[in-house]
């Protein structure tokens, strides 16, 4: 690798240093496997913010807007103030989690009733962890990510698949989660939104 080439490695890590970023963690019961994970990749990058939307009230996304009321406005609003924005999502039934894809539709208030809001999403960056019952992600499932990113004007940075052995995280799992746990940014602690 030529000088010039490290030289600007070394930058590009820097900046990313510089990032704020939080975890939106989307499963059917905040204890379970994906907020293990998710624990061990704070526990390796502690700047990072949490927010579990198990603790929210997000209702389906609703062409009149009638539900302008739930806790999704506040949980926008918040994530504005990150640069990093990180899905966690266990694997069901081969797609992204009913909490997280709830929350996912709600981004389209973002583009028609709060159009301030959701433009800007963009530059910011976005980013996946799932959790499976095993080493069996493939493209499909990344691809919602990847191409909601894209349509909102995010860079996508990437993600990581992890699975539990006997309700532990493997040796193998720990590594891919220190991996990208060190791309990831600097944030406050766990976020509690009033
Ligand atoms: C409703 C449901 C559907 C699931 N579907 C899949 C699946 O399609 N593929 C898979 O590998 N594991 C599947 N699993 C296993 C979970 O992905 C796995 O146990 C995950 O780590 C659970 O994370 P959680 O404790 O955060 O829910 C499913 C589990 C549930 C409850």
């Amino acid at each position: 690798m030529s000088f010039l080439k490290k030289q600007r490695k070394f930058i590009e890590y820097k900046m990313d240093k510089n990032n704020k970023t939080v975890i939106i963690l989307g499963s059917s019961r905040s204890d379970g496997n994906t907020r293990k994970v998710v624990d061990r990749v704070i526990s390796y990058n502690n700047e990072i913010d949490l927010i579990d939307l198990g603790n929210y009230d997000i209702s389906y996304f609703d062409y009149e807007y009638k539900n302008q009321g739930d806790d999704f406005q506040k949980i926008a609003k918040k994530l504005l103030t990150y640069d990093q924005i990180i899905f966690a999502t266990p694997v069901y039934w081969f797609s992204m989690s009913a909490p997280l894809k709830t929350f996912f539709d709600r981004f389209s208030d973002l583009l028609h009733l709060h159009k301030e809001m959701g433009r800007k999403l963009r530059g910011k960056t976005m980013g996946m962890i799932s959790s499976s019952s095993g080493n069996n992600i493939n493209d499909y499932f990344r691809s919602p990510f990847i191409e909601s990113a894209k349509y909102l004007g995010m860079n996508y940075i990437g993600d990581m698949h992890s699975w539990l052995i006997d309700d532990k995280i493997p040796d193998e799992v720990d590594q891919i989660i220190k991996k990208f746990a060190s791309k990831l940014g600097k944030a406050e602690k766990i976020v509690t939104i009033n």
